[in-house]
């Protein structure tokens, strides 16, 4: 066992969260309390801090494509993705914005909500051959479909959709249910868990909300960072 010293001075984020260069790569941030919490009040703005905030931008402008559940998009009341600060240089050569891509069985999603409406680069749906038809008709004027799996996703194939449009710096905003999918398909590369200094007991999922893993990764730590007590951490996947 070592202690881990603090480093002095700033450190360069762009650098430290660098995607790759040569192969498609699945990283997922998520935010939990001490005591394990996913959702302070039913939603995961309530865990966060500015610093947590501004890597959740920052991973943003690194990736080529946003998933996320239409479950957390439906609690935090997503907008499409909008450029930040701290993108300077990061989306040379790309699009000003990475797409979302959102997953949803029902689409039981309002397209004619800015997330449709507003994005700059259209958002992706990503849904079941047994969606209902008159709803998958509207997605499709709104969005890009990618449909993958007849009753349930089928989350490698989907993947596969994203890297076939050129995505291949992937990030998963979870949420639990979606994140607890990605990991039992071995898509996940990569983990970056924000630590909230906070223990709230309750009711909250933790940042995987499904069945066993049926093999579980093994991750190694890429590094630490902390920030006013929130904690940083970047875990890779051994390979
Ligand atoms: N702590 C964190 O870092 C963090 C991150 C994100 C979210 N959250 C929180 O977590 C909560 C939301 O998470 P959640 O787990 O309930 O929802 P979620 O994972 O965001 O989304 C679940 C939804 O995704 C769709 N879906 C999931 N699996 C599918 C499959 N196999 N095939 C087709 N569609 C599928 C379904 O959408 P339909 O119902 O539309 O069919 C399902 O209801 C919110 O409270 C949010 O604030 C926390």
């Amino acid at each position: 066992m070592r202690i881990l010293s603090p480093e002095a001075g700033d450190v360069d984020l762009v650098e430290r969260y660098a995607y790759p260069p040569d192969r498609a790569w699945m990283r997922a941030n998520m935010v939990a309390s001490l005591d394990g919490a996913a959702q302070r009040d039913e939603r995961s703005g309530g865990l966060g801090c500015p610093a947590d905030q501004h890597l959740f931008l920052l991973l943003r402008g690194l990736a080529d494509v946003v998933v996320v559940g239409a479950g957390t998009v439906r609690a935090e009341g997503y907008g499409p993705v909008r450029p930040s600060e701290g993108w300077e240089g990061v989306r040379d050569g790309r699009a000003p914005v990475p797409p979302l891509a959102v997953v949803s069985r029902t689409l039981d999603l309002d397209f004619d909500a800015p997330i449709f409406t507003e994005a700059a680069s259209p958002t992706i749906v990503l849904t079941t051959a047994t969606s209902d038809p008159a709803r998958l008709e509207a997605a499709r004027e709104r969005a890009d479909v990618i449909v993958a799996g007849r009753d349930s996703l089928d989350f490698t194939a989907a993947v596969k959709e994203l890297e076939a449009r050129g995505h291949r710096r992937l990030l998963c905003e979870g949420g639990p249910g979606v994140l607890a999918q990605v990991v039992a398909a071995g898509l996940l590369d990569e983990l970056c868990l924000t630590i909230s200094p906070l223990l709230l007991a309750g009711h909250p999922t933790r940042i995987l909300n499904g069945p066993p893993v049926p093999v579980p990764p093994e991750l190694t730590l890429a590094h630490a960072l902390e920030d006013e007590n929130f904690l940083f951490l970047r875990y890779t996947r051994s390979r």
